[in-house]
């Protein structure tokens, strides 16, 4: 960070490393803790002004630093403290430049919003004037524009992201778009025909790549998820050019959202977490002209919000997030056709149970995992020796972070039965219970 930028009178709001980094150029004390603090953490608000406006003597905020400010640049006053920090926020003495330890943006942080309402409207002066409908007619305006005369093709998957993104698209250039359904074979059960019924509806072209077994072939003997990742990202990539070389498309349209970019590391200050496949798994040398993604800055949540207004069925909107590289990153270790049918049917079982116990729109994703495994169990009289498949189900806002779902025995005890007793090649089940972090949601 450039140290003349707090000299300007812009307003500032320093997050976390923020925080630190302003301390650092403006002579205040910044050293690796003495006691890190991760995850849920009291705050004392010592100045309830400014950012901190309305807060509670005692706030409940998420953490996630290693290193702490001990003392506030003399410019500076403290804010807030916790037991283990004792600069958890300050404020410039004149000037809107404020720093927070914590994490306002993440769900754990009880009032985070609130603290961000404040710093865009009390700090900044800003006004609520932007709305849903404007950004759905820039994104229209964005592919036609780019588009012009020529054709472009989108890869369908049916999940929200890329459905809303092709709804998007037929908006703006109707038949000169055309969805692609690649089928790699990795979709959940009754995916591809769901797909098909909801998109025939819409002004556009509708394909099916049938490429099950051709991904299965690129996979065989692959277990590195990232490698994964990656051949399943590039394979994709090379279908759609496939399918655009025939019908002529110079544009790709993908449905990439604001975490995917983060957590592939799009900016050379976030580290990368995972490939997300439509991100940094794409080959380098593309041969379409331009990939366009609408949803680029949009999280999760806004992406429903926009679903919603153009119309999409209800089922597809609150359909839990389905990764790109589908059922391929939930067998963990090389893949092949057996497992793969294990795991539809594992998914199908856990699909059903939670939605019968009306749990699913508790929950942000609740899926099984084909664990690479075995352990020895006993099935009628006999010995049996088989996968251990573990369930995740996982609670969160955005999916920056997660906690995992504290589900009733009782429904995780009828989904073990049910696992065990419908695949034969099950011998055990367990359960899940990291947050994210440390853990990811996937486990690939
Ligand atoms: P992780 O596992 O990184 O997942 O905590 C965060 C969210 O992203 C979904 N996910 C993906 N979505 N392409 C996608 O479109 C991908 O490659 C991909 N990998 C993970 C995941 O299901 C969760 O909702």
């Amino acid at each position: 960070m450039d140290p003349r930028l707090v000299n300007i009178d812009l307003p500032i709001l320093g997050l976390c490393y923020g925080l630190q980094l302003i301390a650092q150029i403006t002579q205040g004390k910044v050293k690796p803790a003495t006691c890190k603090e991760y995850g849920t953490t009291f705050v004392s608000i010592d100045k309830a002004t400014g950012i901190l406006r309305g807060l509670n003597k005692r706030e409940k905020v998420w953490m996630s630093h290693g290193d702490t400010v001990y003392a506030p640049p003399p410019s500076f006053e403290i804010m807030a403290h916790s037991k283990n920090c004792p600069v958890a926020a300050f404020k410039h003495k004149k000037k809107p430049i404020y720093g927070l330890q914590w994490h306002p943006e993440v769900i754990h942080t009880k009032n985070g919003a609130k603290m961000l309402n404040n710093f865009i409207f009390e700090v900044c002066k800003c006004e609520a004037n932007w709305k849903m409908e404007d950004i759905i007619e820039k994104m229209v305006k964005e592919i036609r524009s780019a588009v012009g005369e020529e054709k472009a093709i989108i890869g369908l998957s049916g999940g929200i992201d890329s459905s809303v993104a092709t709804a998007l698209a037929a908006k703006a250039i109707e038949n000169k778009l055309t969805a692609v359904f690649v089928d790699h074979g990795f979709m959940r059960e009754g995916e591809p025909e769901q797909v098909r019924k909801t998109f025939q509806k819409f002004k556009l072209n509708f394909e099916v790549a049938e490429a099950q077994e051709r991904f299965m072939h690129k996979l065989k003997k692959i277990i590195d998820p990232e490698k994964k990742r990656k051949i399943i990202g590039e394979e994709f990539i090379r279908v759609f050019e496939e399918k655009a070389n025939i019908i002529d498309a110079s544009f790709l349209i993908q449905g990439t959202i604001y975490p995917d970019r983060i957590e592939s590391g799009f900016s050379k200050n976030s580290k990368k977490i995972k490939s997300h496949h439509n991100v940094a798994g794409l080959p380098s040398k593309i041969k379409f002209k331009k990939i366009l993604e609408p949803l680029r800055d949009l999280y999760k949540d806004e992406v429903r919000k926009v679903a919603r207004m153009l119309g999409l069925p209800k089922k597809l909107v609150e359909r839990q997030p389905f990764p790109g590289p589908g059922l391929a990153v939930r067998i963990i270790g090389e893949v092949n056709n057996e497992k793969n049918r294990i795991i539809k049917q594992a998914d199908k079982i856990v699909r059903e149970e939670i939605e019968k116990a009306k749990l699913d729109n508790k929950l942000w994703q609740y899926f099984a995992v084909l664990t690479d495994t075995k352990a020895t169990g006993v099935k009628g009289d006999a010995r049996a020796y088989g996968y251990v498949v573990a369930i995740r189900a996982a609670e969160s806002r955005e999916a920056m972070t997660a906690n995992f779902a504290k589900i009733p025995y009782s429904i995780l005890e009828k989904i073990a039965t049910r696992i065990t007793n419908e695949i034969p090649q099950v011998t055990r089940i367990v359960y899940d219970i990291t947050h994210k972090p440390p853990a990811t949601i996937e486990w690939e």
